[in-house]
């Protein structure tokens, strides 16, 4: 199936005196969508944005919302992410009492639904009818929730794999990989079947214009 590759800026990287500005500079150099990373303290250990930042920002740009919940039972926090204007949410397996019903939730809702994996969760979780009902599986491919870590390389088998079982039962469906993408792995994740590509350091490191052109050149090549 031919499938469109898409770059998603992670916000958690930007320079927040300048968010403004970045999101439409960003949207400009051809990024798809805008990573946007919650964290809650307890899943993770770091706080990050919340739902009234969400929405402040949401008047900065058209680009899609790609709402990353590194939440603790995140169900509690579903209805007012939707509100915010998340295009995309995306829960973490292990952090939901009732992944199925929280996803199903957000279906409902008629936005995106996402399941995200640790790196050490067994790809086993991901039963035929969660594969059926999500729009993304999301492979962390650092551990979530701490910056400065280095991409995993057994995350290439487990794209690889998911993708796999993808094709027999939801080709549509997407793998996000989200840790430590840059300019050297990018396209040996998108050769293993990535298609949501979310990269931080990367993107905001030296230029950010210049980067984004760079890791679409290399996701397109
Ligand atoms: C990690 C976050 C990522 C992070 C990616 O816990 O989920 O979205 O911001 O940033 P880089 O690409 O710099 O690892
Ligand atoms: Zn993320």
């Amino acid at each position: 199936m031919e499938r469109r590759c898409k770059l998603a800026p992670s916000l958690l990287e930007a320079d927040y005196r300048f968010l403004d500005e970045q999101l439409k500079e960003m949207e400009r150099a051809g990024a798809d969508c805008v990573h946007i990373d919650v964290m809650d303290g307890t899943f993770v250990p770091n706080l990050s944005f919340g739902m009234k930042m969400i929405q402040s920002i949401r008047r900065s740009t058209r680009l899609e919302f790609d709402v990353h919940m590194m939440v603790q039972e995140p169900h509690r926090f579903m209805e007012w992410m939707i509100k915010a204007g998340a295009d995309t949410l995306t829960v973490h397996y292990e952090a939901c009492k009732d992944v199925e019903k929280t996803l199903a939730f957000i279906k409902n809702a008629g936005i995106k639904a996402g399941v995200a994996l640790k790196p050490g969760t067994s790809l086993e979780v991901l039963s035929t009818p969660l594969l059926k009902m999500v729009d993304v599986v999301h492979l962390m491919t650092v551990e979530p929730g701490l910056e400065g870590q280095v991409f995993i390389p057994e995350s290439l088998n487990r794209i690889s794999e998911v993708r796999k079982r993808l094709d027999e039962v939801h080709p549509a469906c997407d793998i996000e990989v989200d840790g430590n993408i840059t300019p050297e792995n990018i396209k040996s994740v998108v050769a293993a079947g990535a298609s949501i590509i979310v990269a931080g350091k990367a993107v905001f490191t030296g230029n950010m214009v210049d980067n984004i052109c760079r890791m679409r050149q290399l996701m397109a090549d």
